[in-house]
C-alpha cells in the first residue's frame, strides 16, 4: 500500500466511524432525565417489616408512618429504599422524607382510604392564598412531601390509587368543606424522580410539584375517568427544571398544566415556573393536552413541549390567563403535536379562570409573548384556533408554522378567530386570521420559522 493509498484508507475509516457515530447519536432518544441522578440505595426495608398487610382491608397508615420515621431518623448513608410488595395496601395520607425511594413492586397498590376524616388539613399555599376550590385550608395530599431532597418514587409499575370517587361525589353534591387533596404533592423540594408508576383516580390534581426544582417524571401512567372533576395529570407550579417524558396521561382535566400561583397571592409570592420540558406524552382529555395556566401570576417561561400525541380532546394546546393574574408568560415552544378529534386545536386566551376573592387587582394584566407553535397535525378538529388577547395587553410574538388542523366531517367547522394578538403564521391550514398573516407581522417571527 502506498503512502497515499494508506491516507485514503485511514480517511475512509474515519468517515465511516463518523457516520456510525452520527447514526448512534440519532438513534439515542433525546432526554432531560439526567437533570436528577438516579440513586440506588443499599439500605432496604419492606413495609411488611412494620406490620404492613396488603389485604386491601387493613389500614396501613401506622406502618407507613413508622417505616418513614425509621428512614428519617436512622438516615443511612445513601438513603433507604422502602419496598412495597405485591398486594393492596390501604392507608391514610402520609409524608415522605428526604433520601428515600418508595418502591412499588409489580402488583403493589397503595390505596387511599375513603374515610375523609383521616385527611388532615394543611394551610393554604402562599401563592394561592386559600384552597384552590374553597376558602381556607386544604386537605393534605395522599402522598406528601415538604422541604425534601433526593426522593424517588418508582418500582415495577405498581399503582398509587387515590380512590377519588368519594371526593368527586362530594364535589358534585357540593358537600366539600375544603379543597380536595392532590394525589402526590411535593412542596419546596429538590432532586425528585417519579418513574414507572401508575397513578389512578386522584381526588383532585394528580402530581403537583410546587416550589420545587429538578424534578423528573417519566414512564408514568396517569388515569382517571373523563368525567372526574379537576383531575389534572401533572401541574408543575412555581417550579423550575422539570422534565416530563414518556408518559401516558388520560384524565378528566388538563394532562399537563404549567402554573405559578393565583392573582394577588401569586404576584406577591413571585415565584415563576421555568425550564419545563414535556416530551413524548400521549393521552386524552375533555380539556387540554398541553396547558399553561390559568394560574400564572408568578410567570411562566422557557417551556418546551414536543412529540405529543392526543386523542379525543377538548383543546390540543391551551395557553390561558386572565386579568388580575399579572405575570409574564414567555418563550413557550410547542412542536410535533398530533391530535385526533378535538373541539379546538389551539386556544390562547386572556379570559379564563376564576379569582380567589374580590381583592384581585383588575389592573394586574398578564403579559403573553414569544410563543412558537410548529409542526402540528390534527384530524377531526372542529375549530383550528382561537386566540383572544387582552385589549390593554395584546398577546405578541405568537408564531405559528407548519400547522394543519383538518376539519371534523359532518360537523359545523369554525374558522380561526383572533383578537388583540400579533405575530405571524406560515404554512398554516386552514388559513389563520389576518392578524397573523400580514407580511409585516411575519417579519416579527422571522427568527422562529
Ligand atoms: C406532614 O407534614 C406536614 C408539614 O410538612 C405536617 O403539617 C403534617 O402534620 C404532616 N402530616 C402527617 C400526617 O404526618
Ligand atoms: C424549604 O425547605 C428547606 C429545607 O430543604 C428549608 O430550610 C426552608 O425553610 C423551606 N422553605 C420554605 C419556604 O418552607
Ligand atoms: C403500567 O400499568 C398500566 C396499568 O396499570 C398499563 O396501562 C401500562 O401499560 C403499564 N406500563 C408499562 C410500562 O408496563
Ligand atoms: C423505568 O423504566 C424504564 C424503561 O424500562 C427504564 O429505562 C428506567 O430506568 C426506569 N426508571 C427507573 C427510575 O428505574
Ligand atoms: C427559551 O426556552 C428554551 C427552553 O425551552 C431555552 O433553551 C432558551 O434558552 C430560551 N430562550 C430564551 C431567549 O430565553
Ligand atoms: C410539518 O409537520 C409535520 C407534522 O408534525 C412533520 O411531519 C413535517 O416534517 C413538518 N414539515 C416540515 C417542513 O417541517
Amino acid at each position: 500500500m502506498s503512502c497515499l493509498d494508506f491516507s485514503i484508507f485511514v480517511c475512509f475509516g474515519i468517515i465511516v466511524l463518523l457516520i456510525n457515530c452520527l447514526a448512534l447519536a440519532n438513534a439515542e432518544e433525546v432526554t432531560c432525565s439526567g437533570i436528577v441522578p438516579m440513586r440506588y440505595r443499599d439500605d432496604k426495608i419492606s413495609i411488611t417489616d412494620f406490620g404492613g398487610v396488603g389485604d386491601g382491608v387493613t389500614l396501613n397508615t401506622k406502618a407507613f408512618k413508622e417505616a418513614i420515621y425509621r428512614i428519617e431518623h436512622l438516615h443511612r448513608r445513601g438513603g433507604t429504599l422502602l419496598y412495597v410488595p405485591p398486594g393492596e395496601y390501604l392507608t391514610g395520607p402520609f409524608n415522605l422524607t428526604s433520601h428515600m425511594t418508595l418502591y412499588l413492586a409489580r402488583g403493589a397498590v397503595i390505596k387511599a382510604t375513603v374515610d375523609t376524616e383521616e385527611w388532615p388539613l394543611l394551610s393554604p399555599l402562599p401563592s394561592y392564598g386559600r384552597g384552590r376550590e374553597l376558602p381556607g385550608g386544604r386537605y393534605m395530599s395522599f402522598i406528601h412531601g415538604d422541604g425534601l431532597h433526593d426522593v424517588i418514587i418508582t418500582g415495577e409499575n405498581g399503582t398509587i390509587d387515590g380512590q377519588g370517587d368519594v371526593w368527586w361525589n362530594m364535589w358534585r353534591q357540593r358537600t366539600l368543606k375544603f379543597t380536595r387533596p392532590n394525589l402526590v404533592e411535593l412542596l419546596n423540594s429538590t432532586s425528585i424522580i417519579i418513574s414507572n408508576i401508575t397513578f389512578k383516580n386522584s381526588p383532585f390534581w394528580n402530581l403537583h410539584p410546587v416550589y420545587c426544582s429538578n424534578v423528573v417524571i417519566n414512564y408514568a401512567t396517569i388515569v382517571a375517568p373523563a368525567d372526574s372533576p379537576n383531575t389534572d395529570g401533572i401541574d408543575p407550579d412555581s417550579s423550575s427544571h422539570v422534565c416530563i417524558e414518556d408518559s401516558y396521561i388520560s384524565t378528566g382535566d388538563d394532562l399537563v398544566a404549567v402554573k405559578s400561583g393565583w392573582d394577588e397571592y401569586g404576584i406577591a409570592y413571585g415565584r415563576p415556573s421555568q425550564d419545563i420540558t414535556i416530551r413524548r406524552v400521549t393521552g386524552s382529555s375533555p380539556f387540554a393536552g398541553i396547558a399553561v395556566g390559568s394560574e400564572t401570576s408568578g410567570g411562566v417561561e422557557d417551556v418546551l413541549a414536543e412529540h405529543i400525541n392526543l386523542f379525543n380532546m377538548g383543546f390540543g394546546i391551551h395557553l390561558k390567563t386572565n386579568i388580575g393574574r399579572g405575570g409574564v408568560i414567555r418563550n413557550i415552544t410547542i412542536s410535533n403535536v398530533y391530535m385526533d378529534k378535538a373541539r379546538k386545536g389551539i386556544k390562547i386566551s386572556g379570559d379564563v379562570g376564576d379569582h380567589p376573592d374580590e381583592n384581585y387587582n383588575p389592573k394586574a394584566l398578564p403579559v403573553l409573548k414569544d410563543v412558537k407553535i410548529k409542526d402540528v397535525w390534527g384530524d377531526r378538529v372542529q375549530q383550528p384556533g382561537l386566540i383572544r388577547g387582552l385589549k390593554d395587553a395584546p398577546f405578541s410574538g405568537i408564531c405559528l408554522s407548519n400547522i394543519s388542523l383538518g376539519g371534523a366531517t359532518g360537523q359545523r367547522d369554525l374558522p380561526w378567530q383572533c383578537s388583540d394578538v400579533s405575530g405571524g403564521a406560515v404554512q398554516v391550514s386552514p388559513l389563520p386570521c389576518s392578524e397573523l398573516t400580514s407580511s409585516q407581522q411575519i417579519g416579527a417571527c422571522a427568527s422562529s420559522f
